[in-house]
């Protein structure tokens, strides 16, 4: 059995055969108001969660899901907090609300995150910065070198954190960030430190805003650019919110530390192994 393993039937030794690994826990979801967010919550409360922080600039929607969310599984369960999390004061506030309401947190989902390189600078600001301070304050809160008992951090990427995609430069630049930096947090040595593990969760093309008002968002001043993304988008399988939600929970279930995972075109999620250097020569590659 590979370290790994061991330390994944360890977090898994509080469930059984039929019960989730969310079951019991408690959990932190940003941009939870809408989209994929709101699927997350709804998801994982139906499988066993013990309540949860959603996190959104949206507070309209926000307000309305906590609200749902606590008619059905009861009072206190969901908590909205309105934050922005490309600020720095607005996102260390939603952990210590969270805290002074549940006074325990075991899963971090960074999912917050914008396709939109006409405005670069600020996508950067959500897509990469946010997800490190997120990851940072997720380890100051739950790591065991804080005096916390360890969870899992689940980061955002995107399939197009693995591949390339002509019409959104940027923002597929932003998506292969967050893989490399999941998998690079999901190793011994930060787990050995922080007793967390770091799973990375790369959606295909899922039926939300952040698709259907792609094209309005691509670069300035490249005339074609817009209908390049929207070709390039619609290339790829489609799913639901709740299809990608459904491979959350999975993962949840049997992700081990550093792992990275593709949800796409509403089948099983599945998990990808990012190949050697030498394994990915040009040369060899093209006689392929
Ligand atoms: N929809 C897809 O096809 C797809 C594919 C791959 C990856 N993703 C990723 O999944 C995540 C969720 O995307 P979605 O499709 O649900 O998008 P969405 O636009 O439907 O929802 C995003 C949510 O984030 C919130 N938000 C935006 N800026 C914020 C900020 N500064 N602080 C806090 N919340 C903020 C929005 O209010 C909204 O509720 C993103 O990280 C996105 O990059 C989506």
């Amino acid at each position: 059995m590979s370290f790994f393993t061991s330390e994944l039937k360890k977090i898994d030794s509080g469930r059984t055969n039929k019960m989730d690994a969310i079951c019991g826990k408690i959990g932190i979801i940003t941009g939870g108001a809408n989209g994929i967010g709101a699927a997350y919550v709804r998801r994982l409360f139906k499988a066993g969660m013990q309540g949860c922080t959603i996190t959104d600039t949206d507070e309209t929607n926000g307000e309305k899901l906590a609200e749902d969310v606590n008619k059905s599984y009861g009072n206190g369960k969901a908590l909205f907090i309105k934050g922005d999390m490309t600020n720095k004061k607005s996102f260390e506030c939603v952990f210590e609300e969270h805290k002074n309401h549940f006074q325990q947190l075991d899963v971090l989902i960074n999912n917050a995150g914008i396709l939109r390189d006409k405005t670069w600078e600020h996508m950067i600001n959500l897509n990469v910065t946010a997800t490190v301070r997120g990851t940072l304050l997720g380890m100051k809160y739950m790591g065991k070198n804080n005096g916390g008992c360890g969870g899992t951090i689940v980061n955002t990427a995107s399939i197009l954190g693995l591949r390339d995609m002509a019409g959104c430069p940027c923002y597929t630049g932003t998506k292969h960030f967050v893989v490399g930096f999941t998998r690079s947090m999901g190793n011994k040595f930060w787990f050995d430190l922080t007793g967390i593990r770091f799973l990375t969760i790369c959606p295909g093309v899922t039926i939300t805003p952040l698709i259907t008002d792609a094209e309005k968002w691509v670069f300035d001043g490249f005339p074609g650019l817009g209908k390049v993304l929207s070709d390039g988008l619609g290339s790829q399988p489609p799913q639901t919110v709740d299809d990608l939600a459904e491979g959350l929970n999975t993962i949840l279930n049997e992700g081990e530390n550093g792992s990275i995972w593709v949800g796409e075109g509403a089948t099983p999620i599945f998990e990808v192994i990012i190949p050697k250097i030498h394994d990915i020569k040009a040369d060899s590659c093209r006689g392929r």
